[in-house]
């Protein structure tokens, strides 16, 4: 069998998953109306023929339009599913003919609140998208514009290749990458925006053009890209497999170990900044507790340099295991069956994300009381959750902070309280956002910094630019400047806008 055509197979595979949005079936697509309804006017007579147009009413519509998270959630009048580049094009310009608002969709997980202010838009559904193309030389491959991190994993693991993926298997690649994009493998070659080489963009005025590092908007796709224009295709950097393997260590823990928990996180794992760049590590706290998740990579076993510290507060459970690179996001509950990709369109969920250099214990104890004691108060809010991130950071440091608009290279850990709830009343909602907001304020307070470095692709929506774009006065002049030359109309202003 070839090589292309065991990823044709692997990816058609991939399609078929449950659980999570990516799960609506293609088949079902096929067999479903053709293109040309009315709600679409005569758009149709410009799309090809694997573009579909799903109409409110109609199931399709309902099932395209699901999101992660229902807080301040977009409203659109029609659904266009893109099959090629050019479909992209159409849309954009018909959206602009009909001076309609639009939005890019992959898989719905961007939960900012500012995409909200598309209303009786129309979406562009990316999923159709999703080839993997390596080049001859092994040395990139070109990704549709639409693809999820799964398709790339799986694809580039057939040809014995990697790069640098978010960690859900249910998140595409473009929609963090526009925005950086954390990822296992960051420790070796940066985020997922340095992995680009090149990416077609449709533009605002719906021209098509391929952004390189040739071009004005190289430095600001690669942190802002959200804001410039719709990718249908990207070319990225890819790497060789050097080390399959990957081992896992996870430890569940009481309330009353968060100190001496997270002294040893600082000591042994993030070392003040300098992990080892084969580690990675992720904690949580729920209702249930503290969950505490060590990765390493190349090893049959965590290093017990870095697990007989956390084996010695005595955890309530651990569990040891290995595996191959594919195995991660299954390890830690971001696999396709895992609940982070399930819970789509039943829940608000509200991020509140801030970055750090280290953990100071004292403040981290406040913020699990004061975590734990609301939703005891407020059973409510009990899905919530409090992220703890810990990436690897050389690939990410390696690269000067000036070369593109990702703001935040000198970052050693991203933190986020995620405050999930049921829509229902706006007292519920206010008091979601008071809790996620005081969570946030003791890890800001307890940084000693002064700016609050907001993670744009975890980001709530009613922070500041500068805020999630850095406060630098350069970069908000450039960026600023590039908008007004680029996007003057502000078509692109829903997801994490400049302006
Ligand atoms: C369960 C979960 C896990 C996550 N894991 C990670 C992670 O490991 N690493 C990380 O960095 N982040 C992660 N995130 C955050 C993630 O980066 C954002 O939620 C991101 O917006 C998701 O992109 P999406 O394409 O899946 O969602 P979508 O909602 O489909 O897209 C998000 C936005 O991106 C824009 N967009 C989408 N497609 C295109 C396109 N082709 N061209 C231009 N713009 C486009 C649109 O403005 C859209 O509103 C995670 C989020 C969730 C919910
Ligand atoms: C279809 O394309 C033609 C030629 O570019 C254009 O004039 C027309 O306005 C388009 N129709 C729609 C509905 O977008
Ligand atoms: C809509 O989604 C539901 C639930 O996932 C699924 O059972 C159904 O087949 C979908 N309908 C269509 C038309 O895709
Ligand atoms: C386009 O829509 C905006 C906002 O809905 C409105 O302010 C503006 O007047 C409209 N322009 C045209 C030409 O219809
Ligand atoms: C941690 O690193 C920072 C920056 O490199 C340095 O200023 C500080 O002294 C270090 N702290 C410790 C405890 O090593
Ligand atoms: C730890 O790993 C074991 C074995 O894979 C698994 O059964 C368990 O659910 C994991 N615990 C957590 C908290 O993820
Ligand atoms: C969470 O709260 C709901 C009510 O909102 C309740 O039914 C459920 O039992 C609670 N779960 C826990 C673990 O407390």
């Amino acid at each position: 069998m070839s090589r292309h055509s065991l990823l044709a197979i692997l990816l058609v595979g991939v399609v078929w998953t449950t659980g999570c949005l990516c799960d609506v079936s293609v088949l079902s697509v096929r067999n479903s109306l053709p293109t040309g309804q009315a709600c679409g006017g005569s758009l149709a007579e410009n799309l090809s023929s694997g573009a579909r147009i799903y109409c409110p009413g109609s199931e399709e519509f309902t099932n395209s339009t699901q999101r992660w998270s229902t807080l301040d959630a977009p409203t659109f009048r029609l659904t266009v599913e893109v099959a090629t580049e050019n479909d992209v094009v159409e849309v954009v310009k018909y959206a602009n003919q009909q001076n309609t608002s639009f939005l890019a969709v992959n898989n719905a997980h961007g939960a900012i609140i500012t995409t909200g202010r598309v209303q009786n838009g129309i979406m562009i559904w990316m999923r159709q998208l999703d080839s993997i193309k390596i080049a001859e030389d092994g040395q990139t491959a070109t990704f549709g514009g639409g693809i999820i991190d799964k398709t790339v994993t799986d694809g580039l693991w057939a040809a014995r290749k990697q790069t640098v993926t978010g960690g859900c298997e249910c998140v595409s690649v473009i929609g963090p990458g526009l925005g950086g994009g954390h990822g296992f493998l960051q420790g070796r070659h940066g985020l997922v925006s340095d992995q680009f080489v090149s990416l077609n963009m449709v533009m605002a005025d719906g021209t098509l053009q391929t952004i390189d590092a040739t071009h004005e908007l190289w430095w600001a796709v690669r942190g802002a890209g959200h804001n410039f224009g719709i990718v249908t295709s990207i070319t990225s950097k890819i790497y060789d497999v050097k080390y399959p393997q990957w081992s896992f260590q996870n430890f569940t823990f009481t309330g009353d170990k968060v100190e001496a928990l997270f002294e040893n996180i600082n000591k042994y794992l993030l070392q003040n900044g300098t992990q080892p760049v084969d580690l990675w590590h992720h904690a949580f706290f729920s209702q249930a507790g503290i969950v505490l998740y060590i990765l390493q990579e190349g090893v049959e076993a965590v290093s017990s340099a870095y697990t007989a510290p956390f084996l010695a507060l005595h955890p309530v459970t651990t569990f040891a295991g290995t595996g191959d690179y594919p195995d991660l996001p299954g390890w830690v509950g971001w696999g396709r069956y895992g609940g982070t990709c399930h819970n789509a369109g039943l829940t608000a969920t509200t991020r509140f994300p801030i970055e750090l250099q280290t953990y100071d214990v004292r403040a981290t104890r406040r913020v699990y009381d004061l975590f734990i004691s609301t939703l005891n108060e407020i059973p409510a809010l009990n899905r919530s959750a409090i992220l703890l991130e810990g990436y690897a950071q050389q690939g990410v440091k390696a690269i000067p902070a000036k070369d593109s608009a990702y703001p935040f290279r000198g970052s050693n850990l991203l933190v986020a309280p995620v405050i999930r709830f049921v829509e229902g009343s706006k007292e519920l909602e206010e008091s979601a956002v008071r809790l996620g907001e005081a969570l946030r304020d003791i890890f800001h307070e307890s940084s000693g910094v002064m700016e609050k470095r907001v993670y744009v692709n975890y980001a709530l929506g009613t922070e500041s630019v500068g805020e999630t774009y850095g406060e630098e006065r350069w970069r908000l002049r450039r960026l600023r400047r590039l908008k007004r030359k680029w996007d003057p109309e502000g078509r692109f202003s829903f997801y994490a806008p400049i302006a």
